[in-house]
């Protein structure tokens, strides 16, 4: 069942994101997920660590924008489904033209080799999707759910189920 669960999110996604790069005449066509809500509408341009000097764009499909925080705690727990695709592109130019990486991260708690919670993904342009099985993700997102510098900084040290961007904080 889990297996069968795994197989339908990553067909999911590979639908989702080849189905629309493919191109027959080499251009680069937009992808669905552009369609989705930028839970910050700026590009994010300040180097780092992890993902480099580069511009990058953040979006989020609807179920992550469906989140609440728990009203005593002020804790942020993901629904799983939760899809949140950061595009990664080496010059400002390419915005939108030329095909970018994509770092992906899937809430689902029911697969068990998921990172707390989180499978993480990799698209590197022109190729398909790879798993990150490792902990190199991961192992940096959990400052997310400390203070840190990024965004609005998680002053109070809320759980933010290892998402730097606030979606939803209170
Ligand atoms: C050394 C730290 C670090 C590593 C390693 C890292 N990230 Fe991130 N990630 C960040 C930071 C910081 C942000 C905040 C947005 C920005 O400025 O790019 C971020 C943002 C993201 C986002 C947007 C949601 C959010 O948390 O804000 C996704 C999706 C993402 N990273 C995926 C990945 C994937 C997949 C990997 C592994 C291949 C990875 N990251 C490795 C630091 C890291």
């Amino acid at each position: 069942m889990m297996r069968l669960k795994r197989f339908f999110i990553i067909f999911f996604l590979l639908s989702l994101i080849l189905s629309c790069n493919e191109s027959k005449r080499g251009l680069y066509e937009i992808p669905q997920y552009k369609k989705w809500r930028k839970p910050v509408s700026y590009v994010l341009d300040r180097p780092v660590p992890g993902h480099g000097s580069t511009y990058r764009i953040i979006y989020a499909n609807s179920i992550t924008f469906s989140a609440k925080s728990d009203k005593k705690t002020g804790n942020v727990t993901m629904p799983n489904g939760s899809v949140v695709i950061k595009e990664v592109y080496k010059k400002k130019e390419y915005i939108d033209k030329v095909e970018p990486e994509l770092t992906i991260m899937v809430k689902n708690t029911g697969d068990p080799e998921s990172l707390n919670g989180w499978n993480y993904y990799v698209k590197h342009p022109g190729k398909g999707i790879q798993s990150v099985k490792s902990r190199m993700c991961v192992g940096c997102h959990v400052s997310a759910n400390e203070e840190h510098p990024y965004f609005d900084g998680n002053k109070d040290e809320k759980f933010r189920d290892y998402l730097f961007v606030p979606i939803k904080q209170q």
